[in-house]
């Protein structure tokens, strides 16, 4: 903490290396090591200033995603940080507890900077609401599963190399967890949290358990649902997070997989953009003895409930790397929202590839998709959701607490190679 009781993290942005199988070391980039960055964690109430430091040697940025926070802070292309720079944003933590993350956003060159290894999470705690008897003991009951695909080059590099077909970027056939590969957590408690962040550049994952034991889904991008769903499988595109609980019995081993996802696109499209593939992601290996958890309450959460009556709609069709048939340009802001106005977006992916939308500043509320009420895993706040093709998602927004006319928020498919095809646009709140 500062002088004037500031939270303050020291961030640095570095080349690096490290050994993840038993050939060469790879040459990474990481947040204060090697790979990956540390998890950051504030109270909502508390004031954070953040000070990244850039020892890259080329340009970046560092940006908050899912955080609610002035345009200026954003961490998005307008807030470049040159070589040997540094930058130090600062606002108030003021939204529920949720697990958020960081990355950089630089113009064009997002994918690379995030497959290389530059991501952390940012939890954020609510201290009025407490854990609600959640497991909460950071790596023991409450355990980050950062998830990134790579493809290893034969000098055990990471290849950056796009599949031919299929179109949504790198496709990688090795998973690190929290960068490391063939990873396995053991479980001392009966039940576990595990906070699920696609860090992928492309992949679409969803999860489930090998023997295909039912979970609960307790919190999704913008905090906890409003009551925990069970079910046996959670699929997530790039960018989004979910927060499950497990339950294990003494002496169990259980596999974390992902198995093929639906992506709403026809058979040829879902084959060469990972439809096909199942995936083993985290080995869980239960203790002799298990200390007990308290059980999973009812109620979590309130429903998001924004008032839509007389909002206007605004369309965004997602096709062609375009969207409304525009590519980002940093010289033009494509709307301005007016504070404390709801809004509703139409999202419609109108080609046959997959693609997700993700806003910056903003947890919304998903009103439907294709029509159809959203499911339980889209009834809490989110800032990321999965766009199939032909079936419009609806969305409610509403800006609020900053405005500024002139630093521009983004908007954009979290398909990184996507988000670099410039497939992205930006407003201001006024
Ligand atoms: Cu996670 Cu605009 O980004
Ligand atoms: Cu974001
Ligand atoms: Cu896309």
């Amino acid at each position: 903490r500062d002088r004037s009781g500031r939270r303050v993290y020291d961030l640095r942005a570095a080349v690096g290396s490290r050994r993840f199988r038993s050939g060469r070391a790879t040459v990474t980039w990481g947040v204060n090591g090697d790979y990956l960055g540390p998890t950051l964690r504030a109270a909502r109430g508390e004031k954070v200033l953040v000070n990244v430091r850039n020892e890259l040697g080329e340009p970046t940025t560092m940006h908050w995603h899912g955080m609610h926070l002035p345009a200026a802070m954003d961490g998005g292309p307008h807030q470049m940080i040159e070589p040997g720079a540094a930058w130090s944003p600062t606002w108030t933590i003021d939204q529920p507890a949720a697990t958020l993350w960081y990355h950089p956003h630089p113009h064009a060159r997002t994918a690379l900077h995030v497959y290389r290894g530059l991501a952390g999470l940012f939890i954020v705690d609510d201290p009025k609401a407490g854990t609600l008897g959640l497991p909460s003991r950071y790596g023991v009951d409450d355990v980050p599963v950062i998830v990134q695909d790579k493809k290893f080059t034969d000098t055990d590099q990471f290849s950056a190399e796009r599949p031919m077909m299929g179109g949504t970027g790198i496709l990688g056939d090795a998973i690190l967890v929290n960068g490391t590969l063939a990873p396995f957590h053991e479980v001392t408690t009966q039940r576990t949290r595990l906070r699920l962040l696609n860090a992928s550049t492309a992949r679409v994952y969803d999860f489930g358990f090998s023997d295909d034991r039912p979970f609960a889904l307790v919190g999704t991008d913008g905090g906890l649902l409003p009551a925990p769903f069970h079910t046996t499988r959670v699929q997530l595109s790039p960018g989004e997070r979910a927060e499950i609980v497990v339950t294990l019995r003494p002496t169990e081993r259980v596999t974390l997989r992902s198995y093929p996802p639906d992506l709403g696109t026809d058979l040829w499209n879902s084959r060469f953009t990972g439809g096909d593939d199942t995936l083993d992601i985290l080995e869980l290996c239960a203790g002799h003895v298990l200390g007990s958890s308290p059980a999973l309450p009812g109620v979590l959460a309130e429903r998001p409930d924004l008032e839509t009556a007389g909002a206007v709609t605004r369309s965004f069709e997602l096709g062609g790397h375009r969207i409304n048939g525009r590519r980002m340009d940093m010289s033009r802001i494509d709307f301005a929202v007016a504070k404390d106005t709801t809004e509703i977006w139409q999202i419609t992916n109108c080609g046959n590839t997959p693609h997700n939308f993700h806003v910056h500043d903003v947890q919304f509320q998903v009103l439907s998709v294709g029509g159809a009420d959203p499911t339980p895993e889209l009834s809490g706040w989110k800032d990321t959701v999965y766009v199939p093709p032909n079936a419009p998602v609806r969305i409610a927004v509403r800006f609020k607490d900053y405005t500024d006319p002139a630093v521009p928020y983004m908007y954009h498919c979290h398909l990184l190679y996507h988000e670099d095809q410039r497939m992205m646009g930006q407003f201001t709140v006024t």
